[in-house]
């Protein structure tokens, strides 16, 4: 059993990481004084493979539990089902020391801490997180949020969990392609941060893909080691934090020029963080040698690495301007100086960028 402590003073948390602790949740739960009935938030699909695991070993635990189930998709994160929630937790007496569980991807995730955040004025909440992204980002920093018709992620807050319980088994049902999107973020990791962990995603690649346990549990490990020593230095993102969004100003581009229906977020942040290298080396900060290894990773992967040749820059650049991480229409880059190391540059005018990215659209 892997543990990982998030600093936060009186906000500390732990993150646990091993095989088959799923039905170990009810236990774990006793320590904490959580007052019943505790409510299980998932979806159909994911509850469909765990809840009933889940909810056994919380009864066993000698804790009521209510469940509240919204459907599945990116698309079900927002108030109306955020409201949904609450009048559930509501028609089923829940005070201010309950507990609710996130068990699902970052989708449940974001959705239950911010209905956590927010229901009588905050009650404690714990993470569950059953994709590999959200093992490995979403489920740990606290940051939580719904859409708005207008822009993603756009009504949240900043709400630790009390827990982020880790089963790496369950990532043996999780869909291939959800798989590689999780392992973006993880090299993303290996490229802002720690050498270490590129080189062993470059060299355990069918061990990853083949979803051996002890490689995950490792990848899982140092992503959330260093996600956690992040957020423990900055968790409101007033500076060191924003290194976590490598990848993810022109992702987040590309995924709005797309309206979310061609890429998953990490195919989109593996685009980004190669035309982000290439950025970098055209400033001249990392080499070429680096920059190319960075795509040949994400390649390795099946991950995609190139702009797509039918978007518009335009409309890459408008949506990079409205971003919520733009502030006063200044952009924002995490660029690679090397693997392992990464700066936030603020100083690229916005006029220079157009030529940019059609000029990192090209092969390296
Ligand atoms: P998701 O939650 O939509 O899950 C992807 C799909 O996998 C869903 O269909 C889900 O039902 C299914 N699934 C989940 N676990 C499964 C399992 N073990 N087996 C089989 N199927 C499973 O997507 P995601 O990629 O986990 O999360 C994306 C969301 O996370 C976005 O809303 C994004 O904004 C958010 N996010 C938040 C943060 C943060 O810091 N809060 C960071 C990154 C992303
Ligand atoms: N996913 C980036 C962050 O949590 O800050």
């Amino acid at each position: 059993m892997q543990k990982i402590r998030v600093e936060l003073g009186e906000r500390s948390y732990n993150i646990i990481i091993d095989s088959h602790i799923l039905d170990g949740i009810g236990e774990k739960l006793k320590g904490f004084g959580f007052s019943p009935p505790i409510a299980i938030i998932s979806n159909p699909t994911v509850y469909g493979l765990y809840g009933e695991r889940v909810q056994v070993s919380i009864k066993n635990a000698g804790f009521d539990t209510i469940t509240v189930i919204i459907p599945d998709g990116e698309e079900y994160k927002d108030l109306l089902w955020a409201q949904h929630i609450y009048g559930e937790l509501l028609k089923h007496g829940l005070d201010r020391a309950s507990t609710l569980i996130a068990l699902g991807g970052g989708v449940i995730g974001d959705i239950t801490g911010f209905v956590a955040s927010t229901y009588m004025r905050g009650i404690d909440y714990i993470q569950v997180p059953t994709t590999l992204l959200a093992q490995v980002d979403s489920s740990v920093g606290g940051k939580t949020g719904v859409n708005h018709r207008l822009g993603k992620n756009m009504i949240g807050t900043f709400y630790q969990p009390k827990l982020v319980w880790i089963d790496v088994d369950t990532l043996k049902t999780l869909p291939r392609r959800e798989l590689l999107a999780g392992l973006a973020e993880v090299i993303k990791y290996g490229v802002i941060w720690d050498e270490g962990l590129f080189k062993f995603l470059d060299d355990n690649k069918d061990r990853v893909l083949n979803i051996d346990r002890d490689a995950l549990t490792h990848i899982i490990k140092r992503s959330c080691e260093i996600k956690a020593e992040v957020v423990s230095k900055d968790e409101k993102e007033m500076g060191l934090r924003a290194i976590l969004n490598y990848g993810h100003t022109i992702g987040h581009a590309i995924e709005t020029a797309t309206e979310y229906t061609r890429y998953l977020h990490g195919e989109a942040v593996a685009i980004g963080m190669h035309l982000e290298a290439r950025l970098s080396l055209m400033l001249n900060f990392i080499d070429e040698n680096q920059a190319a290894r960075i795509k040949t990773l994400i390649d390795s992967y099946g991950l995609p690495s190139e702009m797509p040749v039918d978007i518009n820059i335009n409309s890459i650049l408008s949506s990079m301007q409205l971003d919520k991480k733009a502030v006063a229409g200044e952009l924002k880059f995490i660029l690679p100086e090397k693997i392992g190391v990464a700066k936030i540059y603020k100083g690229i005018p916005t006029e220079n960028m157009k030529a940019a990215i059609s000029k990192c659209s090209l092969r390296l």
